[in-house]
């Protein structure tokens, strides 16, 4: 090669380097993050469905990975799950506790230690956390009183199932029931049984199996989750006496409790979004720098033999008009 010819050469060389540098600048390979995901439980559809949705949500972004725990419905083993993620040095924390009071101090002890905390669906107590997401659990419950009061006919005989009362969900879907159902001001609507099957649709079975036995009469079963109101039923079923009753859920899998709806199961559903999704996407705002809120709420949907092919209807949130005609009530 001659002087000229290298120097050219040395040239274009150089001006490919540079070339290669500014592509290999914007495609640098993103940056790796770990999140450790705190799950309480993945006995259920419903926890099946929202790990299987942060990792299809994790996945369309290379360089993130996620870190699965199951405490298989341990609160004391979740809250070393949190510690152990900690020690990991973890880059996030998502957590779906299993009861609030339980997991509030390791969720803390996290966010206190510097890792962003997302917890999903589950709350725990007071505000040492990053960001809460999940449903409005008081409002689905109202949701559900309201439509029970109006099927009724303002008169029945109810067995409320319920979540494992020291978890929020449990407590909120309870509450917003009762308030819901305004047995105050219907007094032909009466919750005959209350027991708490834990979310788990053996427990169900077996309380709705004792509601039977005391009671020659049910017009209808509330369950906190689809698990549970299939339980009540399969326990209805078992004594020829499922056709005498309606039957409400929460959830609304399409492989679950809208299921039940079209098979004729359930009289009704409402959605409760895993939050999986959203999840991810808080963690990749919260990486990039960004500030985000407190509290995400997402919506609901109420689902029924009539509207479940045409895809249910909203659940109203707080504050819209229908809502404030029955708090003016
Ligand atoms: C699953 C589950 C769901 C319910 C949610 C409440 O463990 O019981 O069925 O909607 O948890 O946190």
């Amino acid at each position: 090669m001659t002087n000229g010819g290298r120097a050219g050469a040395a040239a274009l060389l150089a001006a490919g380097l540079a070339l290669a540098g500014a592509s290999a600048g914007a495609q640098a390979p993103p940056k790796r993050r770990v999140i450790g995901m705190s799950q309480c439980n993945l006995g259920e559809p419903w926890r099946q469905q929202m790990n299987a949705d942060i990792r299809t949500a994790a996945a369309a972004h290379p360089g993130l990975e996620v870190v699965f725990k199951d405490a298989q419905n341990d609160s004391l083993v979740q809250r070393s799950h949190v510690e152990e993620l900690v020690a990991q040095k973890v880059d996030l924390i998502v957590i779906s506790p299993r009861e609030a009071a339980a997991l509030t101090r390791p969720v803390a002890q996290a966010y206190e230690a510097g890792v962003p905390v997302i917890v999903l669906d589950r709350a725990v107590l007071g505000d040492r956390f990053t960001c809460f997401i999940g449903a409005d659990n008081r409002q689905i419950g109202r949701a559900a009183g309201e439509w029970i009061r109006k099927t009724l006919g303002g008169k029945g005989k109810i067995v409320e199932l319920e979540g494992l009362m020291t978890s929020t969900p449990g407590q909120d879907r309870h509450t917003g029931f009762r308030e819901g159902l305004d047995a105050a001001k219907n007094p032909g609507l009466e919750v005959v049984f209350e027991a708490d099957m834990k979310w788990l649709e053996p427990d169900a079975r077996r309380e709705m199996e004792s509601a039977l036995a005391r009671f020659p009469r049910i017009d209808l079963v509330y369950a906190h989750n689809d698990p549970g109101a299939h339980g009540a039923w399969l326990a209805a079923r078992a004594a020829g006496r499922e056709k005498e009753m309606r039957f409400v859920g929460i959830d609304a899998l399409a492989h679950e409790g809208l299921r039940y709806v079209r098979q004729g199961v359930l009289d009704a559903t409402f959605e409760y979004p895993t939050g999986g999704k959203e999840a991810i996407e808080t963690a990749l705002r919260i990486f990039a720098g960004e500030k985000v809120p407190k509290k995400i709420v997402l919506g609901s949907r109420l689902y029924t033999r009539e509207n479940v092919d045409a895809g249910g209807a909203p659940i109203p949130a707080p504050g819209t008009a229908t809502q404030k005609k029955g708090a003016e009530r």
